[in-house]
C-alpha cells in the first residue's frame, strides 16, 4: 500500500476560539475527503479543546504545536503530553520557532520526542538549518545533529510512529520570494532518509513519513509533494486561508493518484 499523504495545518499563534471554529467549519465544507490524504489541524493550545469537540474526527486529526516533556509537576504554565493524550494524535516538536524564540536545545527536543512516544502521541519532529548555517556549508551537519539527538532514545519500533518535517529555517514564512528549490528539498530529504537507514535499517527509512515545510502554498505544493520521498507538507501561513489550504489538500490527492500509477 502506498503511504498516505500527510498535510498539516500549523496555525501557530493565530486565531481565537471563534475564528478557529469558523475556519474548521469552512474546511469541513471545502475539503473533500480522500482516503489517500490525512489532514491534520494544529490549533493553539487554547483552542484545541473546543475544536476537538466540534471537529469530525473521521476527516481531520488534531495536533498540538508543542508540549512539555514531564508528565506532571510544578511546571507552571506548561501542558504535558500526558494531558494531551485524549485530544491529539500528533504533536509538533522542535519547530524552528521553538528553537529560535524559546531557545529549545536538541536535548530538550529529544526529551519531548520521548515524552510524545511514551504517551502514544506521534511527534512531528521538525529539523532544518538556518540561512547562515547553509551558507557556511553546515546544513547537513546541523540536520544530522538535530536528528541523531532527537531520536537517541527511540527503538526501531518507535520509529514507525514518528514523522519528520524538513523545514529549512530560511524558507519558512518568507514573504520576500525566497523559497527552497525542489532540488534542495529533495537532496536534504534523501539525506534524512539515509540517516534513518543507517540508524534503524532500510525498512524503517522507507516506511518513515517525511514532510516538507517552508512557505508551501497552493501554487508550489505540487513541486514539493511530487518529489520522491516527500510524504506531505507542514503548512503555516497558507493554512489560515481555507481556500488555499483546501487547494493544497486537493493537490496532495492528485499527486497521490499520480504517484500510485507510476
Ligand atoms: P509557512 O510555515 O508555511 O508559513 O512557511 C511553515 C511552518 O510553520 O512550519
Amino acid at each position: 500500500m502506498h503511504k498516505k499523504s500527510l498535510i498539516v495545518a500549523n496555525w501557530k499563534m493565530h486565531l481565537n476560539t471563534h475564528q478557529a471554529s469558523t475556519l474548521v467549519h469552512r474546511l469541513h465544507e471545502h475539503i473533500q475527503h480522500h482516503r489517500d490524504v490525512e489532514v491534520v489541524l494544529a490549533p493553539s493550545m487554547l483552542t484545541l479543546q473546543p475544536i476537538s469537540v466540534e471537529v469530525d474526527r473521521r476527516r481531520f486529526r488534531l495536533s498540538a504545536q508543542d508540549a512539555y516533556p514531564k508528565d506532571e509537576g510544578v511546571y507552571t504554565g506548561e501542558v504535558s503530553f500526558a494531558m494531551l493524550g485524549d485530544l491529539v494524535h500528533y504533536c509538533i516538536v522542535g519547530h524552528s520557532a521553538r528553537r529560535l524564540y524559546f531557545e529549545e536545545s536538541n536535548d530538550l527536543i529529544r526529551d519531548k520526542v520521548s515524552a510524545a512516544v511514551r504517551n502514544e502521541i506521534v511527534p512531528i519532529l521538525c529539523v532544518g538549518e538556518t540561512k547562515t548555517e547553509r551558507e557556511n556549508g553546515e546544513g547537513r551537519a546541523v540536520v544530522h545533529a538535530q536528528l541523531t539527538t532527537a531520536l537517541m532514545n527511540l527503538t526501531s519500533a518507535d520509529i514507525e510512529n514518528i514523522v519528520i518535517a524538513y523545514e529549512p529555517v530560511w524558507a519558512i514564512s518568507t514573504f520576500d520570494g525566497i523559497i527552497a528549490k525542489p532540488s534542495e528539498v529533495q537532496e536534504m530529504i534523501t539525506y534524512i532518509r539515509r540517516q534513518i537507514a543507517d540508524l534503524y535499517g532500510p525498512k524503517a527509512a522507507q516506511d518513515l513519513r517525511v514532510l516538507y515545510g517552508g512557505s508551501v502554498n497552493e501554487h508550489d505544493a505540487r513541486d514539493y509533494l511530487s518529489l520522491d520521498g516527500v510524504d506531505g507538507a507542514l503548512v503555516g501561513a497558507a493554512s489560515l486561508n481555507y481556500k488555499q489550504f483546501s487547494e493544497i489538500v486537493a493537490v496532495a490527492h492528485n499527486v497521490q493518484v499520480e504517484k500510485a500509477s507510476r
